[in-house]
């Protein structure tokens, strides 16, 4: 167990050197403890070809650790510097259209290039040779958000070479991709693997398993260039974990995968950018303009938390406004103090702010940060110093337990709903988090993790709603499991090939729940289907029962909504927010899961013997009744908005 920390995001080489002394005494002072530099430096520890400047890195790294800080170390690997792509243009990534990305942005490599990932050897090897053992190097982040900006599917030669390769040792034979893909149809079959192309620039639709299989691809292509860094650090720079910190509501690349080779997962929370570019109505957007929505950024730290098997940060936090949304509203007052809980809430190991100093030149020029550009201190500074304080009364330690509830994220489903949507508002995303609603307006506090035997382990409830295709070893071990399960809608209704199952859907999960899906409809905005309590909207599925399969909730028209046999439910379509809790509530009920629905606009989160309360709304509330008699260790009873409470619910260990 370890104590919770605050660190910040810093660029010693934008900011003369004589600055770096002093910014490093305020960074301790305000309570900081780690500092995240270096990660888009290359062209000033490589300004030419094999010629290294280090020395800058080392005083920098030298003045943040006599100041009592912990560095974080970012390999530059997001931001090769021009001489190397004039050295090796085809390394830039090349969009849909076949287009190449230009210099003059970040992130303009295709993870395809081999010689682009042997000089990200050198230079990788170069740093961690140089200061993987220095007192002051704590950890280690891989590159800087691998796919921001649409960059992890490239159409360049690199990618469709080594897409060729990956087809011949998935498949083996070109008949058995033939058969794979179903290219029959419109006679797309192909004779041998190098006629294989990219499923870009076809006609109409390119078929959704060539799609699929290209996602999958890509995928992996992310997760073995983090892969070459990993294994060169942990050589020289044994002890030390490695992070990568991943991005919001951010899905083309396997997630789960990539953690796999890290120590610990983290990400980078906007909760206002966030909230803007959402898909959420103006309305919603306007009451939490300055707060964010109340359950995004919880949702994305149960994600990382399981990606990083119960390890994970908060690289980047939000600390003013930003930049890059459409709109970029200020945060509220205590807002950034209010975000900072909720992640340690959820077990973070460090929240660190995004940037130290607001730069004055540059794409970013617009992006707050903890100090102004002239170096005074803005806003989040106040509300950095008291969670600062409050950490240490609180003597936060990161502790999680396992919960009752597991709500699965598959990243290939939501690639294949996204090939194939079937209705334009079909998004396996906000599926998925539309659960996750479900779950925190009944006060729960719940793991997220992959379709696997290992996640399911110990569980009361497990939900699994929109899987693609579910595998026949995550079958048996629901099938072995005690917990309650739900799956649908549209769960199990491919094969991993990307095919209607022989038995039709809900195809090997028909071994839980004997039932058959005949037919599915997409439903355009504001048609509602009713069942008995609440409507289904945007899908709905037209179901079969099996003789000892009973109908819990039917819907209006002589259908079911919800299917259950023994402790399997099958949900026929995607429910509105008062069908989904009372679906939710008959599960709780008899899966022994103790709700406690707070108000709206609160939000609850036990851990590690505490229970957090936070404050969404505009007004104050009194939060007495959600917390019984536990003595209060943080805040107040009566919340304001943006309040923070915290409050002992068992005895803690010391
Ligand atoms: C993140 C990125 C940072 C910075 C920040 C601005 O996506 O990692 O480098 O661009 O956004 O909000």
């Amino acid at each position: 167990m370890t104590t919770q920390k605050l660190g910040a995001c810093y660029y010693p080489e934008q900011w003369p050197a004589a600055l770096w002394a002093e910014d490093a005494a305020r960074m301790k002072a305000m309570g900081l403890s780690y500092v995240r530099i270096g990660e888009f430096a290359w062209s000033r520890l490589e300004p030419r070809p094999g010629v290294y400047e280090f020395n800058w890195l080392r005083e920098a790294i030298d003045t943040l650790h006599a100041a009592g800080l912990d560095v974080v170390l970012g390999t530059p690997t997001a931001t090769p510097p021009k001489w190397l792509v004039d050295a090796m243009p085809d390394m830039l990534a090349r969009d849909a259209e076949g287009r190449p990305r230009k210099f003059g942005s970040r992130r303009h490599y295709c993870f395809s290039h081999e010689g682009y990932g042997r000089e990200c050897d050198r230079i990788v090897t170069r740093l961690a040779e140089e200061f993987g053992a220095h007192p002051g190097l704590a950890a280690w982040q891989t590159d800087n958000e691998y796919g921001c900006h649409d960059t992890v599917e490239s159409y360049s030669d690199a990618a469709l070479l080594a897409f060729r390769k990956w087809c011949r040792t998935k498949y083996g034979s070109i008949e058995a991709l033939n058969a794979a893909w179903g290219n029959v149809f419109w006679s797309m079959e192909v004779t041998d693997f190098d006629s294989i192309d990219l499923p870009n620039l076809t006609v109409t639709e390119a078929n959704p398993a060539h799609l699929l299989d290209f996602r999958r691809f890509s995928s992996d292509q992310v997760a073995a260039f983090n892969r070459r860094q990993v294994e060169i650090i942990r050589n020289h720079s044994p002890g030390r974990p490695i992070l990568h910190n991943f991005m919001g509501a951010f899905t083309a690349f396997d997630h789960f995968a990539v953690s796999r080779d890290l120590d610990a997962a983290s990400w980078d929370s906007y909760p206002l950018g966030f909230l803007e570019r959402s898909a959420n109505d103006d309305a919603f957007k306007a009451r939490y303009m300055r707060v964010g929505d109340p359950d995004f950024q919880a949702f994305h730290h149960d994600l990382y938390r399981g990606c990083g098997r119960g390890r994970w940060w908060v690289m980047e936090q939000q600390p003013g406004p930003v930049n890059w949304a459409p709109w970029n509203p200020a945060p509220a007052r205590g807002a950034v103090r209010m975000w900072t809980f909720e992640a340690f809430a959820a077990g973070a190991e460090t929240v660190s702010y995004f940037r130290w100093r607001q730069a004055p030149f540059a794409q970013e020029q617009m992006h707050e940060a903890l100090l102004l550009p002239n170096s005074e201190a803005n806003e989040a500074c106040h509300d950095v110093e008291t969670i600062a304080r409050e950490l240490a009364s609180l003597n936060a330690r990161v502790e999680t337990k396992r919960a009752d509830v597991l709500l699965i994220f598959d990243y290939e489903s939501e690639w294949a709903w996204k090939i194939q949507p079937q209705g334009r508002d079909f998004s396996y995303f906000e599926l998925v988090l539309h659960f996750y609603r479900g779950l925190r307006r009944a006060g729960l506090s719940v793991d997220i993790g992959p379709p696997d035997a290992e996640t399911v382990r110990d569980r009361k409830l497990v939900l699994l709603p929109g899987l693609f295709a579910a595998s026949d070893a995550f079958v048996d071990a629901l099938a072995k499991s005690a917990a309650l399960v739900l799956t649908g809608p549209r769960s199990g209704s491919k094969t991993s090939d990307f095919q209607i199952p022989p038995g039709l859907p809900p195809g090997a999960l028909r071994k839980l729940i004997d039932l058959r899906v005949r037919r599915v409809e997409s439903l355009r905005p504001g048609v509602l289907i009713g069942a008995e309590t609440g409507h289904f909207e945007r899908w709905r599925e037209f179901l079969i029962l099996g003789e000892d399969v009973e109908c819990v909730i039917a819907s209006g028209e002589a259908e079911c909504a919800l299917a259950r046999h023994g402790k399997h439910c099958y949900l026929a379509g995607w429910p509105d927010e008062t069908l989904l809790d009372a679906v939710l509530s008959k599960l709780f009920e008899e899966a022994g899961v103790e709700a406690a629905p707070p108000p709206r606009d609160i939000r609850i989160r036990d851990n590690g013997g505490l229970r957090y309360v936070f404050n969404y709304g505009p007004e104050p509330v009194d939060v007495s009744s959600l917390v019984g008699g536990a003595n209060l260790l943080l805040g107040d009873r009566t919340l304001p908005p943006c309040g923070v409470a915290a409050f002992q619910l068992a005895e803690r260990r010391k």
